[in-house]
């Protein structure tokens, strides 16, 4: 559709930036913090390890400063089980509480939302030795975590995520460094699915008890969402769309907001013997909870085609990578797209397709969690980082969100990767996103100075503007 007058981003629209704790914060296991799976596991080769990260742990009321002066209205960040809670359950850390609070008043005092995401890739290692997802209990665990934070914090916060990428976790668990297969496994999709299963009715409770305990907040998933386009328009490359986006998107979705499985992903779950197993309660807990919008990260859309045959599971795909199951779908490039230095596609069209998609499927209002450009940057001489291809990445994609509210989808923000530079999931330092540029390499933590990027100025004008001046 065409439009002849664009309309406005909303006046209160979330114009703000992502980080996440394990990737950002440093001090891993300072001031009390316990270990979590980020922390003890290993460490991609050539790329640096977590403990120091950006260093926002100590850097926090300098970082909080240069988003005011972008202007920033929301700033998402998570919360690190293991500073709350070191060993995932029992003794509360009173100098995690403490961060959090600093943090987020430090936001408060800027009139900066605090967006909190509750859980983002990072399970305490005590409870990864517990099983981890696998062991039903740990439905317990995060709803106790979540009362936690919700006693302590949600008398300021009033937006929050449940789980960051649930469906990344159970797609490419391992690409990211979370998510095991318990030895001796025979049935790897059904164990995967049960992990899935005990993460899902774990938001759900969440979710109801958000709002029992704090009437005035407003809580949401956070999956990661690119729309499936068919290869082309034969009617089997059509299906196999379907199945893709059911099994990457409208499982986590379906289940989030209407307290029900996917019927493709159920029917290909039983042709494997790998549904998984309701304990008591969830089939209630699942209906009981209900987001009051969905927030949600996107990078790229994905491509299949139709494959009957075997396929190989690539194993160096990683989330924007579209991979394939054997009788539903198989990943294909699409020749339509240009794609970054780190190989991922880039559809700002698409990001306009998928909330259409979306908010016609739940017309729940819509939070942007995540989008933007990893890239390798370079700080000149005089402390410049000339970033255009960014600007452009973000250009293009803000543009689409207009269009896409001139649709008449409900849009309340838009908050890219990252604020600030900080470790890729499994590329570490080198692959930036941030406007704020940190000063240290993969190894050499230098000088941890912060540097304006050209985005940083641009963003600011962005935001100052309303969206406007792009
Ligand atoms: C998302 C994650 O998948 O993408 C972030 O929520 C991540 O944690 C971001 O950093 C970018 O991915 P990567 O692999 O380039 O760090």
């Amino acid at each position: 559709m065409i439009h002849k007058t664009l309309k406005p981003f909303p006046k209160d629209f979330l114009w703000g930036a992502s980080t996440s704790a394990y990737q950002v914060e440093g001090a891993n296991l300072e001031d009390g913090k316990g270990p979590s799976c980020q922390d003890v596991k290993k460490v991609p080769e050539g790329t640096s390890d977590l403990t120091v990260c950006a260093d926002h742990y100590h850097h926090y009321k300098e970082d909080i400063a240069l988003m005011a002066e972008m202007g920033f209205k929301s700033y998402r960040f998570s919360i690190a089980w293991t500073r709350i809670l070191p060993q995932g359950t029992g003794e509360v850390n009173p100098k995690g509480i403490e961060f959090y609070n600093n943090l987020i008043n430090e936001c408060l005092k800027y009139n900066i939302e605090p967006i909190v995401t509750m859980f983002h890739f990072d399970m305490p290692a005590a409870l990864d030795q517990r099983g981890s997802w696998s062991n039903r209990e740990s439905i317990d665990w995060f709803v106790n975590f979540a009362k936690v934070m919700f006693e302590n914090f949600g008398d300021r916060v009033k937006y929050w995520l449940t789980i960051n990428e649930q469906n990344m976790l159970t797609l490419v668990g391992p690409v990211i460094g979370t998510l095991t297969i318990p030895e001796g496994c025979t049935n790897e999709l059904k164990e995967i699915y049960q992990q899935n299963h005990h993460m899902l009715v774990a938001q759900a409770k969440a979710m109801a008890l958000c709002h029992e305990m704090l009437p005035g907040a407003k809580i949401g998933p956070a999956p990661n969402i690119s729309l499936v386009y068919p290869a082309s328009c034969k009617p089997e490359d059509v299906l196999a769309a379907q199945n893709y986006n059911a099994v990457r998107n409208w499982l986590y979705l379906d289940m989030a907001v209407y307290g029900v499985y996917n019927n493709l992903v159920w029917a290909w779950l039983e042709e494997h013997d790998a549904t998984p197993e309701f304990g008591e309660g969830d089939a209630e807990a699942l209906k009981n909870g209900h987001p009051d919008f969905i927030g949600f990260n996107y990078y790229n859309t994905a491509t299949c085609q139709w494959e009957d045959g075997t396929v190989e599971c690539d194993s160096a795909a990683d989330q924007q990578t579209a991979r394939g199951e054997t009788g539903m779908f198989k990943g294909f490039k699409n020749p339509y797209l240009p794609t970054t230095e780190f190989g991922w596609e880039i559809d700002p069209q698409g990001f306009r397709a998928t909330i259409r998609e979306m908010y016609s499927r739940y017309r729940l209002p819509l939070l942007v969690t995540e989008n933007g450009l990893g890239a390798y940057d370079t700080l000149t001489e005089d402390g410049k980082v000339h970033d255009p291809y960014r600007i452009e990445y973000l250009r293009k994609h803000i543009e689409q969100i207009r269009l896409a509210i001139s649709d008449r989808c409900e849009m309340l923000g838009y908050n890219p990767w990252s604020a600030i530079d900080l470790i890729s999931t499994h590329e570490g330092m080198k692959k930036r996103y941030g406007f704020i540029y940190v000063d240290r390499d993969e190894f050499d933590l230098k000088t941890l100075k912060r540097y304006r990027k050209d985005s940083f100025y641009w963003y600011k004008k962005v935001i100052a503007s309303n969206g406007e001046d792009l």
